[in-house]
């Protein structure tokens, strides 16, 4: 691969996320396995995004979220439907900001450098599928523009690559 999958950083926000959205569709492809297109998605996330410190996939097995495909610290390998941000989002089925984590009841601490955080739910079919979890180290990192945008490339995975 000799792309480096880089986005031009001195646009506005939605303009890097529009660029964005065409790399995710040109790199990530249907017929390569799930755990490859969704690594190479965090990998792409998190290089692209200075202030993201971790981002990663939970998935749902039926039972509970377990670790997924991330890049960032070691973390929490199973978080139970309704715990946690992720556990909340997976079981509302909607997208979570939590601009300060230290002010969400129930946050579980992965990575004690984690100041806020956002969730977005991947649901297929009307059933929950797993969730988008990113952290970042500063507080109050994600807004509204932020959760737009990745609601749409998570509505991507659902129709390309769950
Ligand atoms: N903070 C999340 C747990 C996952 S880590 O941030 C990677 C939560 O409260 O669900």
């Amino acid at each position: 691969m000799t792309e480096e999958f880089i986005i031009n950083k001195t646009q506005s926000i939605q303009k890097q996320y529009e660029e964005l959205i065409l790399l995710i569709k040109s790199l990530l492809n249907k017929k390569d396995n799930i755990i490859s297109n969704l690594s190479n998605f965090t990998a792409v996330l998190k290089q692209n995004f200075e202030k993201i410190s971790w981002v990663g996939f939970y998935l749902y097995d039926g039972e509970k979220l377990y670790l997924g495909p991330f890049q960032g610290k070691a973390a929490c390998t199973q978080i139970e439907l309704g715990k946690g941000v992720c556990g909340s989002s997976a079981l509302t089925g909607k997208s979570i900001i939590v601009a300060d984590v230290n002010k969400f009841p129930g946050h579980i601490v992965c990575d004690s450098d984690s100041k806020s955080e956002i969730v977005i739910p991947i649901i297929k079919n009307n059933k929950i599928r797993g969730v988008l979890d990113i952290d970042s180290a500063s507080i109050n990192s994600f807004d509204e523009t932020d959760k737009e945008f990745l609601e749409i490339i998570c509505n991507f995975l659902v129709e390309e690559i769950f």
